[in-house]
């Protein structure tokens, strides 16, 4: 009897069972444990499947999206009196009509009811002047001023911002008189307009050229810097060059040597391992020990210096 006490029962007793089913779970549970730890390592070894996006990411390169500038010629742009828009002067009605129909009416329509024939598949569709609803900056004069100035964002409405101000109240005038009844622009309205855009003041514009243009531009002006970066990329890319085992990209090594060079900068060393590895070096060049070190800085500054 007291050997029998260290021996295990082997053998499932099914009366015991029987009576007492939860131990049914303890001759189970080992294969419960194994079956989910299977489950977890085929859920595991699928993980990237189920994850993998059907349709391709297609990520925007935010630096890419840009509103192109038209071109226009700086120049002075005269401020506004009250007293030159405070009626509907014969001068002020033509110049409203001739602007909206020439810049205006292709989206908002002839009757100003926002069908004109570019307006088609618009979304938001250009707003309908004779509605009194949802207007975002508003249908008094300072709201229609702001739109001129900032455009809607996100809409078809662009900013008009090259109007002068005083022609930008003669569009206000006449877009104003879609909506019926009287309009009138009152002293507190040019107020109101003129605490957020100074129209009172003649300003000088800058002349603006389109970015395209001015890309173009850039590379004319900078095509020095861009040769020799070209030529010391290829001469950083041979590499019987000590140099060559520091670099990973030679465009951007060059461009960011020829850089320091232009800013006179005094601590090489530090300037490399400030900017690895956006300027094309490696870390390798930080382990390297100060003789080996001190062997390329040499290199380098005989490279760049002329
Ligand atoms: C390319 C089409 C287009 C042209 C051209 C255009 N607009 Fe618009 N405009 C729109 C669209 C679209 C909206 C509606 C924007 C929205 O609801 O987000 C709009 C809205 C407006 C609004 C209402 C803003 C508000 O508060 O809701 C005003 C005012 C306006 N335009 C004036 C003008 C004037 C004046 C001109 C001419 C100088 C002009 N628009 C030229 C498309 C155009």
């Amino acid at each position: 009897m007291e050997k029998r006490k260290f021996e295990f029962e082997v053998e499932i007793n099914f009366k015991e069972v029987f009576r007492n089913p939860a131990r049914w779970f303890g001759y189970v549970f080992i294969y419960i444990v194994l079956i989910i730890l299977a489950l977890g390592l085929i859920f595991h070894n699928q993980l990237d499947y189920m994850f993998k996006n059907e349709v391709a990411y297609n990520e925007i390169d935010s630096t890419r999206v840009f509103t192109e500038l038209v071109a226009k010629k700086g120049g002075m742009v005269e401020g506004v009196k009250f007293e030159e828009v405070s009626s509907l002067t014969p001068e002020l009605e033509k110049k409203g009509a001739e602007l909206y129909k020439s810049t205006c009416a292709s989206c908002h329509g002839e009757d100003g009811k926002g069908k004109g024939v570019a307006s088609a598949g618009l979304n938001p569709p250009p707003r309908n002047f004779t509605s009194k609803d949802n207007w975002k900056n508003g249908n008094n004069p300072s709201g229609m001023y702001t739109t001129l100035q900032q455009g809607i964002s996100g809409s078809a409405m662009v900013a008009y911002d090259y109007i002068p101000p005083k022609d930008r109240i003669a569009l206000i005038y006449f877009i104003s008189k879609f909506a019926g009844g009287k309009f009138e622009f009152t002293q507190a309205d040019y107020d109101e307009i003129n605490s957020q855009f100074k129209i009172d003041e003649s300003r000088i514009e800058p002349s603006q050229i389109p970015i395209q243009i001015a890309k173009v531009k850039i590379i004319e002006d900078n095509k020095d810097f861009i040769n020799k970066t070209i030529e010391l990329s290829k001469t950083l890319s041979n590499d019987k060059l000590l140099t060559n085992k520091v670099i990973q990209n030679p465009e951007k090594a060059a461009n960011f040597l020829l850089k320091v060079k232009q800013q006179n900068i005094t601590n090489l060393s530090e300037a490399i391992i400030a900017n690895i590895p956006r300027n094309g070096f490696s870390y390798t060049f930080v382990n390297y020990n100060q003789e080996i070190k001190s062997s390329i800085l040499t290199e380098i500054k005989e490279l760049i210096k002329n």
